[in-house]
């Protein structure tokens, strides 16, 4: 079937979780960045907070970006161990993951604070990676499209155009992630039409076409093909395989070419 529109730019990126210190990641960044001119797709790198100044020179004027984790959706202030939007674009990010189904799950976030989040993250003059998903019980009890319906539009609803079209979103079911165990193309496609059929019902007719919807969970070099043959697959958000340049980078060619 032709595509309806043009494609969209694809993006790849690391979420390097909680791994490498400042030295190693200064080491895997030296080592991306010699060989990331081979594939087309954007590429971003998100270390760990303690990581950030450190990768910061050796991204800096490569075209990839850096990004962190995550943030505060306040500015400033009396937040003990947080981290805020306006401290990250000091040190040079210019995207941040939020919404991750580790923090969602596993420290309770909940869906206004990820709105929250994204928000702030757009304040700020950040890219956002917005990540939604649903557990294997969700999915079990065909649950998959109402949970991910809820999660766009408790972050996207009403956001202005120029603020979406500066937003990713990442589809990334819950029970793929850190398993081996990927979602087939078929799956991640269907999962990327019901986001953008959801944008298009809260945000505006067009915004779910327009949005670059990346695919995360256990992406490697052995399924990136199949997964990035899928034209609703503008890129992915690679765990595990993110912290080896090479793993990393036969991903981002996979993803660049065709
Ligand atoms: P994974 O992680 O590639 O290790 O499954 C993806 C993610 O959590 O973003």
């Amino acid at each position: 079937m032709p595509r309806p529109w043009p494609r969209r730019p694809r993006l790849v990126a690391g979420n390097w979780k909680m791994n490498k210190t400042a030295e190693e990641g200064a080491r895997l960044a030296r080592e991306v960045v010699t060989a990331a001119g081979r594939s087309s797709a954007a590429l971003a790198l998100c270390p760990p907070f303690t990581a950030l100044a450190a990768v910061q020179p050796i991204v800096a004027s490569t075209g990839v970006l850096l990004g962190a984790q995550n943030l505060h959706p306040e500015p400033r202030g009396a937040f003990t161990g947080e981290i805020s939007g306006p401290m990250l674009v000091a040190l040079g990010c210019r995207c941040v993951i939020v919404g991750h189904s580790e923090r969602r799950h596993g420290m309770g976030e909940s869906d206004a604070q990820v709105a929250a989040k994204l928000r702030a993250a757009l304040q700020g003059g950040l890219m956002p990676i917005v990540c939604v998903g649903e557990t294997l019980r969700e999915r079990e009890a065909g649950e998959t499209d109402a949970v991910l319906a809820r999660q766009v539009e408790a972050s996207f609803t009403g956001l202005p155009p120029d603020e979406l079209a500066g937003s990713v979103i990442a589809y990334e079911p819950v029970w793929a992630i850190g398993t081996g165990k990927v979602a087939s193309p078929q799956q991640a496609a269907d999962a990327h039409l019901t986001i953008r059929a959801t944008l298009n019902r809260c945000a505006g007719a067009g915004a779910g076409e327009a949005m670059t919807v990346l695919y995360g969970g256990s992406v490697s070099p052995q399924n990136a093909a199949a997964l990035f043959a899928e034209e609703q697959l503008d890129g992915a958000l690679v765990g595990g395989a993110s912290l080896e340049a090479a793993s990393f980078l036969a991903i981002a060619e996979a993803a660049g070419g065709a």
